[in-house]
């Protein structure tokens, strides 16, 4: 049966099987076949916008500390691919900027501003975009809602995604309810079910669930008619998809 098929995008890039948000998990998401790619983005202590998932660098680092504390530079001298295995030794945390060098302009990136850093994020980042000019092929999604209206203020053609993590009685009249043109729906998965996913279509709005990896979340999904789904396993997705539609 042919069916509409959901964008694959990489989560962190390919999370499963590289060291997440590092070049090597990018290039490994696109050889992949994705279609898309989330990534996590901090400031640094002189405000550059880097790509990593936590606050601090201990976890997915050789280094310590946070990355608000530290410069560009101190956080390059780190390694960032060792904890995951030794064949990623020498991948660094990666700027913003050299993902979007990596990534082909044909391949949607959806930026999750994890922490505001007082405004100065969301001013960095519009600043970002519009030099790269690629507000097109990108979504800036947060959990922090207030933020994100931070940035559809600062830049209107900005596509801005809504992240939650609970169970909405109606996740499209809470987004229509604010005075904003939001974009796209990004709820944990085990929180949507299909009649969401309906509605969200029917009001013109995308839904893309993070992060589920197992084939029946992978499957029931699809099913519900998502726009999109955040794995960490872009090959395993694209295989489904194939003999899904086959
Ligand atoms: O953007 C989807 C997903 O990445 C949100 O959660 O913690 O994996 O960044 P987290
Ligand atoms: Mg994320």
């Amino acid at each position: 049966m042919l069916t509409n098929k959901p964008m694959n995008i990489a989560h962190r890039g390919a999370k499963g099987m590289a060291p997440e948000n590092t070049l090597a998990a990018f290039q490994l998401a696109l050889s992949q076949g994705c279609e898309g790619i989330e990534l996590d983005v901090h400031l640094t202590a002189d405000d550059h916008i880097v790509v990593c998932h936590d606050m601090t660098l201990d976890r997915t680092t050789t280094g310590k500390g946070t990355i608000a504390e530290k410069s560009l530079a101190e956080i390059k001298a780190y390694d960032a691919g060792l904890w995951f295995g030794d064949e990623f030794k020498g991948e660094t945390v990666p700027t913003l900027d050299e993902v979007f060098d990596l990534v082909p302009g044909s391949i949607m990136i959806n930026v999750e501003v994890k922490y505001a850093y007082e405004g100065r994020m969301e001013r960095k980042l519009i600043e970002f975009l519009r030099r790269r000019d690629r507000l097109n092929h990108v979504i800036v999604s947060s959990f922090d809602h207030k933020c994100i209206r931070r940035i559809k203020q600062l830049e209107p053609e900005t596509k801005i995604g809504l992240l939650y993590q609970a169970k909405l009685l109606d996740p499209t009249a809470y987004a229509r309810s604010l005075d904003l043109e939001v974009y796209s729906l990004h709820p944990y998965f085990q929180m949507l079910d299909a009649e969401d996913v309906t509605k969200a279509k029917e009001s013109g709005l995308y839904v893309y669930p993070y992060t589920a990896n197992d084939e029946k979340d992978l499957l029931m999904l699809a099913d519900y008619g998502v726009s999109g789904i955040i794995t960490d396993f872009p090959g395993r997705l694209k295989t489904l998809l194939q003999d899904r539609n086959t």
